[in-house]
């Protein structure tokens, strides 16, 4: 099982737009195919392009055991409605913060053979994929907290570190 490393807070790429992908071919399918096994070895609900450096437009999930999925160059089309969540991402270990985002969006975007895919989703589905288009435009969850909440994470990732793999918690996306 091949895996990539993680990509943790602070590092630049996590920070970058994510580039649209042009062409889907063998070595996207690779790409997948590792981000996969990388999300199951991690205990991760999604997983980002970006969050293992590659800076292309997709991600991978998995929320319930019907097997992984990926969406290429996603984009919502609608969102309504208002969810909070103990929302919490593999790039920032350890740490889960409450999030209110829309509860309902309509995700569109490509499956690995190039067709059109859309994807009514709300709750924890609508969750995910409103996370994991945030890292291909740059935004990690400490992004989305209230100024004061955020110098609090921020301060405490500066004297604990980050806590790592044994302490992802289960709401990692
Ligand atoms: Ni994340």
């Amino acid at each position: 099982m091949a895996t990539f490393p993680i990509r943790l807070f602070g590092d630049p790429v996590l920070k970058q737009r994510a580039r649209k992908v042009e062409e889907i071919d063998g070595g996207l399918a690779t790409l997948v195919d590792t981000m996969y096994d990388t999300m199951d070895e991690a205990a991760g609900l999604g997983l980002a392009a970006p969050q293992v450096g590659v800076q292309k437009r997709l991600f991978t999930y998995e929320i319930e055991d019907s097997g992984p999925s990926v969406i290429v160059n996603p984009e919502i089309v609608e969102s309504s409605g208002e969810w909070v969540y103990n929302e919490g991402c593999l790039s920032v270990p350890g740490l889960q913060f409450e999030i209110v985002r829309p509860r309902f969006v309509t995700l569109r975007g490509l499956d690995l053979d190039g067709n059109e895919t859309v994807i009514e989703a709300d709750e924890l589905l609508a969750r995910l994929f409103q996370h994991e288009i945030d890292h291909l435009d740059g935004v990690l969850l400490l992004d989305r907290l209230e100024p004061a909440e955020r110098k609090q994470a921020l301060r405490a990732i500066r004297e604990h570190g980050l806590n790592g793999a044994s302490h992802r918690g289960p709401n990692a996306l």
